[in-house]
């Protein structure tokens, strides 16, 4: 694991944007996972200036989803595949047909999980997967207790995410309970990760995720063992 400790939110989605850059530059097609939540927006702003400078081209680029709540249109408010769509797919004009989804709107949610992964499989994998933190420590919505070789499949939130989410919905009663999730054995593949991870109430499940011991109880913390992993915080979520 790598830390970079960014000043403030600003420098962190900058540094983020330089690194997300760098990936497609130097590999136009690259394979990337863009989260939803509220983290990596100031990335997903700043790619789309960059874009509108002309110093970021994504036609080529290939997303894959990571999660969505299970059960939504494409067209309900909170699913996250809207959420991706208006945050970084539009401003970035990603082609549709470059984007690997996992659809919450399917009647069988266990081959719909089982066509994602071997999508991105026959797509040769993840080049880099850019993720936030859960507040549980949860990547994507692999909800603790979990191991690192978890597959793509439902799951039912716990209620620290449900709450966690409330504030994207406007309330608890708004959030779903149930999701499809990129799978553990996804995500610890990937060639490259991007964990982002931002403000002070962040910090104490990032200190268990980077030097707490390895295990079930912060799905996150497996990320110490996978490879080329850059921990990219700001100070409020680092601390001193
Ligand atoms: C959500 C999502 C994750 C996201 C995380 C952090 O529940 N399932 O993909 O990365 O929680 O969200 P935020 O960046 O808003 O703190």
């Amino acid at each position: 694991m790598h830390p970079i400790i960014a000043e403030d939110y600003d420098t962190l989605s900058r540094i983020a944007a330089d690194i997300v850059s760098d990936l497609v530059r130097t590999h136009p097609r690259a394979s990337l996972i863009a989260p939803t939540g509220e983290t990596p927006l100031g990335l997903y702003r700043a790619l789309a200036a960059r874009r509108r400078r002309g110093e970021f081209d994504a036609s080529y680029l290939r997303v894959v989803q990571l999660d969505d709540y299970l059960g939504l249109d494409d067209d309900d408010p909170r699913s996250l595949y809207r959420w991706m769509k208006t945050a970084f797919l539009d401003p970035l004009s990603v082609p549709d047909a470059h984007v690997i989804r996992l659809r919450g709107n399917t009647p069988d949610p266990d081959a719909a999980c089982r066509a994602y992964e071997a999508t991105v499989r026959a797509a040769g994998g993840i080049d880099l997967a850019v993720l936030g933190l859960g507040p549980n420590g949860h990547l994507g919505f692999n909800e603790p207790p979990i191991g690192p070789d978890a597959p793509t499949r439902r799951v039912a939130l716990t209620p620290a995410s449900v709450e966690s989410n409330a504030r994207y919905w406007g309330g608890r009663d708004r959030v779903p309970t149930a999701a499809l999730t990129a799978g553990m054995d996804v995500l610890l593949a990937a060639r490259q990760t991007l964990l982002v991870v931002s403000g002070a109430h962040k910090r104490a499940i990032l200190h268990r995720t980077v030097e707490g011991p390895i295990g079930p109880d912060v799905p996150a913390s497996y990320l110490q063992q996978a490879n080329n992993v850059t921990i990219l915080a700001d100070k409020a979520a680092w601390g001193e």
